[in-house]
């Protein structure tokens, strides 16, 4: 059940709040009573009050001091207050405005024109307060999507570190050896030329085998940086590579069903697709343990929808939603960037699903 809307009402003669509290009476809010204006002011630091009847004639503080001082706080900005006043010179009201009062009600009060006031500025105030939770609530979300995306670019900065470490790794390794070989097999010809022709012709067969492999190692690091089938042959063909190569690597048998019109994707959706799909792919690699997977793309009633199913031990809610889930936050991110919406689910010991769908572009196709 909802709270009831608290009014204090504030005065210094006990008669004038009794008037005022039976004619709020009926309306079913609940009232507070305060004597005096340092007693309203106490009263506001422990009750959550949704709007104050303030006398302006008071001992003590009076209705304006009060009124100035509550606005000092920024918590109350937006709590009604109507003075209740005797007061009918216009310079008063004017300083009731000055100090930030939101209406007056002149003595004898009138129950009407009291009951009027008091519902029209407890509905602004309800509305107020709503806004006011739809914007913490705002901030908060905002917050928590800043942190993410700051994590994501201190965890990108390192991946991009690490995979640079690691292609020079494999460069000075790999490469680096097979062109020392082949250095030493070219001085090996340059000595042994005088030896006679099939001697060297041997050693020439040997060479064009390392240069062969050569060849090979280059396509295979320049393969795993970007595959040259996306640019040379479009995002078809580089799924079913992805599917392929995912098989060969991890020996677990991969379907790819790909039904999208090429007509609707460029250059750069194809990467964004292609990273999306590979991402899923290495998850199922590195955490899945799964016996068959199956990667499917189809557009259906204008939405393009991607699927990379697998029957492993499924993923928990815990640790797709981990703010560690670089990976899946990145493919959020990614997503989220062509306006559609990412979605990952796993059953205990029976796979996941990851699904990602993306609304069609108002006119013709992605970039
Ligand atoms: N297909 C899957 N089956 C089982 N668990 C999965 C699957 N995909 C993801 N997970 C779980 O979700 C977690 C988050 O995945 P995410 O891709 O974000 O991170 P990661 O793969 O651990 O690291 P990286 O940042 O290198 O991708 C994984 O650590 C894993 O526990
Ligand atoms: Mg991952």
């Amino acid at each position: 059940m909802e709270k009831k809307q608290a009014i204090l009402i504030v005065d210094d003669q006990i008669e004038n709040i009794e008037l005022l509290a039976a004619y709020l009476y009926p309306e079913d809010y609940e009232i507070v009573k305060a004597y005096s204006g340092e007693e309203a002011i106490r009263t506001l630091a422990q009750t959550k009050i949704d709007m104050i009847l303030l006398d302006v004639r008071m001992s003590g503080m009076d209705g304006f001091a009060v009124t100035a001082k509550i606005r000092k706080e920024e918590s109350n900005f937006h709590l009604p207050i109507i003075l209740v006043t005797s007061l009918k010179d216009n310079k008063d009201r004017i300083r009731g405005i000055e100090v930030g009062c939101d209406g007056f009600v002149t003595k004898p009060v009138d129950k009407m024109e009291l009951l009027a006031r008091v519902h029209s500025l407890l509905k602004l105030k309800a509305y107020n307060d709503l806004m006011g939770d739809y914007r913490k609530e705002l901030e908060l979300e905002v917050g928590k999507r800043n942190e993410e995306l700051r994590n994501l670019a201190g965890h990108l900065q390192h991946v991009r570190e690490e995979e640079r470490r690691l292609v020079a790794r494999e460069i000075h390794d790999e490469l680096g050896q097979v062109l020392a070989a082949l250095k030493m097999d070219l001085h090996w010809v340059e000595r042994n030329l005088s030896q006679g022709v099939t001697l060297v012709t041997e050693k020439i067969h040997s060479i064009v085998e390392i240069a062969d492999q050569t060849i090979q190692m280059v396509h295979r690091i320049a393969a795993e940086l970007r595959p040259g089938i996306l640019d040379d042959l479009g995002l078809e063909a580089a799924i079913e590579w992805l599917g392929t190569d995912f098989s060969r690597k991890n020996g677990i048998p991969c379907t790819v069903d790909f039904t999208v019109p090429k007509s609707i994707i460029g250059t750069k959706s194809s990467t964004v697709l292609f990273r999306i799909v590979q991402e899923a792919l290495c998850n199922v690699a590195r955490h899945a343990h799964a016996s068959k997977v199956s990667v499917e793309l189809w557009d259906e009633d204008l939405v393009l929808n991607v699927r990379v199913q697998d029957d492993g031990i499924g993923v928990t809610e815990e640790q797709s939603k981990s703010p560690a889930a670089f990976g899946l936050i990145g493919v959020r991110e990614r997503v989220m960037g062509m306006l559609g919406e990412m979605s990952i689910t796993g059953r205990p010991g029976k796979g996941t699903i990851f699904a990602v769908r993306i609304p069609f572009p108002a006119e013709g196709g992605w970039a």
